[in-house]
């Protein structure tokens, strides 16, 4: 991968901690840019905050009038609320106490409409049992199993319609839709993947007609991530709403598998050189404390500096790499690498410097890297 990051000024470079994050203010503007591009409209996306978890960005989303927002957390859900979402989707089944802070959320940001996802009766029974007490409503998409096995419910299966329909009836609930998300959908090649989307989506379209035969409207389609935006938001549907997340930072695990996709790293840590404890050897202070360990061992970070590092050892504090040029560095010496994996990998940092020409501008918060923010 020839992939390069933006210059950090040398004194900058040396006064940035290590390990830590930093952000490309430009490139993560041309990011925003591009999915503003890509879907057509601010109407048609509803990103995910999980890649950043930060309240700067959803405000410059809100700004550009992106005001549908979907999140994974509850944290999320109240920092996007915050920061000024007013349609706000958790695509995380509630379950257990969860629920109850889901109206929590409804009453105390009266101006935002939270909506959940759901794949069964009994939480969603709860559900609708929290949201009546609470005196608010809350919107339901169905989670459908396109295939990637996660959650959902398969759309050929009879229970879907009846748990969509259930969701229309029950009090303090609003059918919101379907939740269409196809994370195993990988094909590096666009048209493979168009072709793997349009063959998910025909079961979709016949589950859609089921439920609304059946008296419950289906008015949003929540789908996609990154990999699959190209193929939703060149469909004419107006009900689709496109749901990429990775696309605003982006990170090399996506840039490599994704060649057509026109987003580049708006992410990367900062790491420095701490031993060379052999001659063709390096350690770094980019432990799997400071970048995401999900990517398989040796393929967790790309180094635009040293593209062919092997990456050897990967404990919690310590990446030890193999390179025939070890000896050009000396403890202390500092690199970038652009993770594998970047949602992940903001959840482990408290804060992250934004670099704009060269130079550290303010400090964002990562908010809803906790668990529970007030709620
Ligand atoms: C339910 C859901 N929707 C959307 C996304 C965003 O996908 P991506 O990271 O490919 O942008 C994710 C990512 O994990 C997800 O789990």
């Amino acid at each position: 991968m020839s992939h390069s990051l933006p210059l950090i000024e040398s004194s900058t470079l040396e006064s940035l901690l290590s390990p830590s994050l930093v952000i490309f203010r430009d490139r993560l503007l041309s990011n925003l840019d591009s999915m503003l591009v890509m879907a057509g409209h601010p109407s048609r996306l509803r990103p995910h905050c999980k890649t950043h978890k930060m309240e700067q960005i959803i405000r410059m989303w809100v700004e550009q009038g992106v005001t549908k927002h979907k999140a994974a957390t509850i944290a999320e859900c109240e920092m996007l609320a915050a920061a000024g979402a007013t349609d706000v989707l958790l695509a995380y089944n509630p379950v257990g106490p969860n629920i109850n802070r889901v109206t929590a959320l409804a009453v105390k940001f009266p101006a935002c409409r939270f909506s959940v996802t759901t794949d069964h009766e009994k939480p969603l029974q709860q559900l609708s049992a929290s949201a009546v007490k609470a005196n608010v409503t809350i919107g339901v998409m169905l989670d459908v199993n396109v295939g990637m096995n996660r959650t959902g419910v398969c759309p050929d299966d009879p229970a879907a319609v009846t748990l969509y329909v259930l969701a229309s009836k029950l009090p303090g609930l609003r059918a919101a839709g379907f939740h269409v998300y196809d994370g195993h959908l990988k094909q590096s090649s666009l048209s493979e993947r168009k072709a793997a989307v349009a063959a998910a989506w025909s079961g979709v379209q016949e589950l859609r007609s089921k439920c609304e035969a059946a008296h419950a409207s289906v008015p949003a389609l929540a789908c996609g991530g990154t990999p699959t935006f190209p193929c939703y938001a060149e469909m004419d549907d107006p009900a689709i709403e496109l749901c990429p997340g990775t696309s605003v930072l982006y990170d090399s695990g996506y840039a490599v598998g994704f060649p057509d996709l026109p987003f580049e790293a708006a992410a990367a840590v900062v790491t420095r050189v701490i031993s060379r404890p052999a001659p063709d050897r390096m350690t770094l202070d980019i432990g799997n404390k400071a970048v995401a360990a999900d990517p398989p061992k040796g393929m967790r970070v790309f180094f635009p500096d040293l593209p062919d590092a092997v990456q050897e050892i990967h404990n919690e504090e310590h990446m030890g790499l193999v390179t025939p040029h070890a000896q050009k560095y000396q403890p202390g010496d500092v690199l970038l690498a652009i993770p594998t994996h970047i949602c992940p990998t903001s959840a482990l940092y408290n804060n992250v410097a934004v670099i704009e020409k060269g130079q550290v501008r303010e400090y964002w918060d990562v908010t809803s890297r906790n668990r529970k923010i007030s709620i």
